[in-house]
């Protein structure tokens, strides 16, 4: 009989993650099975069923080792245990179990870049003295300057302020000594130049895997090897944004030497029966650098930024979709669409016409409707594409970014480290409301979370959207259990319409020997509504909206397809 996992493992014998829809679970705002206000492991298992029920493949867990949580767990003390606020080892062990029972799929999340100051490694530092070997774990260089008392370069910190900060033993002493820090200062780079993180991590990958996990997420894919001579960086020549990690030439992101890491990687990732997959958080320069990462003997995928970043813009949009494939195919790896996660403003606020017509980068008054408007026919059009997706918690809801957190209430380090010029990303880690008219939604048994939600929020809550045919929930649930069926979408070919009126991208799905019915997937990007093709057909198989009506014309029926509005149509 086939095992569960054999169901989803995918359409014509393909291995199940060159298209599958892998939900992000931020844990600590996902479910809390014990009523103390912070997400957890046994929250998460208690929610699997409903996970089924979406229609998702697999679960990308974020971080849920012990960690200071300085940076929501993207600080690590120690990568071999369970943050005992989030749960245990047994947890893990029961999760993964219940999930793979349903044919669910568990990637967990790996940080490499860097550990928290509190892991063992760099507690041994600033309990030494710098010829102890315990040094060469991290990057450590002597300050510049008579007194060192200067950084040993300019680079900054992805959250703002200095890449380095100074080294001070746990005895007090201030020595002559910096640390990197690409990201928070409780976060140290570690050096990848040395054997024994190498070996330390591949360790931790097999300890993972040999518990059953199906894959890694790895953090700042991009950025564990940098350029041995430290060079300075010309900040001036990039744009000031909430997060300075999308600086693409920068001499810490993207060196040739890090592929190196991954093929280590890949092997142990291929000794596993099934082999066990490796994802980027991979943040490319272009489609084309993005893509070695994606070589055989290297990861299996890598998140899509570039798309993410795209917008509500039907011509980037396109481009990025054409550049992915190219450049994906080049290497015969399955591209990946993502356009929410814990990082960004959720793509529901992000879409919203804003009065000045600017973007929507930091907390700012939206059209929240027709931002809702968008995301869901976006999220309908991505779901078309070739390859691979991720949905992050929340979005199957429509929630929308929190802008109005009590200061008191914010964890980001970008918050702290910008003083409150940056809000940071707590507003998309907002507790999930499951159920009911007062906070926490459901949530958790009790009324904490740890992050303050929005009363509106009861209108938007699992509980309130199940069996509403035009809820949000309802219709990424239409979409995803299409999605599995349809030979034709998931990986494989696609070709553009090019009849498509302006704003429309319009795209045909079809099985390589064309032997199944193709799919049209089409999108209307402006703010009319617009007529389609007769030729396009009007058998719509999945709408993002209502605004969908077959009209007749000169040259018989056609489909008028409304404002913000996407559908896939029997082509
Ligand atoms: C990327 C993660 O997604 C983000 O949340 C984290 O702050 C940084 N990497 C640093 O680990
Ligand atoms: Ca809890």
């Amino acid at each position: 009989m086939a095992s569960p996992l054999d169901v989803c493992a995918y359409r014509r014998g393909r291995p199940w993650w060159r298209d599958a829809v892998v939900y992000q679970i931020y844990p600590r705002s996902f479910a809390d099975a014990n009523g103390d206000g912070i997400g957890d492991l046994d929250g998460i298992s208690s929610r699997l069923d409903y996970l089924v029920e979406l229609g998702v493949d697999a679960l990308w867990i974020s971080p849920f080792y012990v960690s200071p949580l300085h940076d929501g767990g993207y600080d690590v003390a120690d990568y071999r245990d369970v943050d005992p606020r989030i749960g245990t080892l047994a947890d893990v062990d029961a999760l993964i179990a219940e999930a793979h029972r349903r044919g669910l799929r568990v990637i967990m999340d790996i940080v490499p870049n860097h550990t928290s100051s509190e892991h063992r490694w760099f507690q041994e530092v600033v309990n030494s003295s710098p010829d102890s070997p315990s040094w060469s774990r991290y990057i450590i260089r002597e300050g510049k300057g008579a007194d060192h008392d200067q950084p040993p370069n300019n680079w900054r910190s992805v959250f703002h302020g200095p890449g380095w900060s100074r080294l001070v033993l746990a005895d007090g002493t201030v020595t002559d000594y910096w640390y990197l820090h690409l990201f928070d200062d409780t976060q140290p780079d570690v050096d990848w130049t040395n054997p024994e993180v190498r070996a330390e991590f591949a360790s931790v990958l097999r300890f993972w895997f040999d518990r059953g996990v199906d894959g890694f997420r790895i953090d700042v894919a991009h950025g564990l090897a940098k350029d041995p001579e430290l060079p300075d960086m010309d900040y001036d020549a990039m744009p000031q944004t909430e997060i300075l990690g999308v600086a693409p030439e920068a001499p810490y992101w993207d060196q040739d030497e890090v592929h190196t890491i991954y093929r280590e990687w890949r092997k142990i990732a291929d000794e596993y029966d099934p082999p066990r997959i490796l994802c980027g958080e991979t943040w490319a320069p272009s489609a084309e650098r993005l893509a070695l990462y994606q070589r055989p003997d290297e990861l299996h995928t890598s998140f899509n930024f570039d798309y993410l970043a795209a917008g509500w813009d039907a011509e980037r949009m396109r481009s990025s979709i054409d550049e992915t494939v190219d450049h994906h195919l080049a290497v015969g790896a399955p591209p990946t669409w993502v356009l929410s996660n814990h990082d960004v403003i959720r793509h529901a606020t992000r879409f919203a016409p804003t009065p000045d017509g600017r973007p929507v980068t930091g907390p700012v008054e939206v059209d929240a409707e027709v931002g809702l408007t968008r995301a869901r026919a976006a999220t309908v059009f991505m779901l078309g594409l070739p390859g691979s997706v991720y949905l992050y918690q929340g979005e199957e809801l429509g929630l929308p970014e929190v802008f109005d957190l009590p200061s008191e209430a914010r964890q980001d380090p970008v918050w702290f480290r910008t003083k409150g010029e940056y809000t940071g990303r707590d507003g998309c880690r907002v507790p999930i409301p499951w159920s009911g008219t007062q906070p926490s939604f459901g949530f958790g048994p009790r009324e904490a979370s740890w992050l303050p939600q929005p009363a509106a929020w009861a209108d938007l809550s699992v509980a309130s959207q199940v069996g509403i045919a035009e809820s949000t929930l309802e219709m990424y649930r239409r979409a995803l259990a299409q999605r599995r069926q349809e030979p034709a979408l998931g990986e494989g070919p696609m070709a553009w319409l090019d009849d498509s009126p302006e704003g429309v991208l319009a795209l045909r799905r079809f099985t390589p020997d064309n032997d199944q019915p193709e799919v049209l997937v089409v999108i209307n990007t402006t703010e009319e509504t617009t007529h389609l093709p007769s030729d396009y057909g009007t058998d719509v198989v999945v709408a993002s909206g209502l605004d969908v009506a077959a009209v007749s014309g000169a040259d018989g029926e056609h489909l008028a397809l409304g404002p913000a509005t996407a559908v896939w149509l029997r082509g």
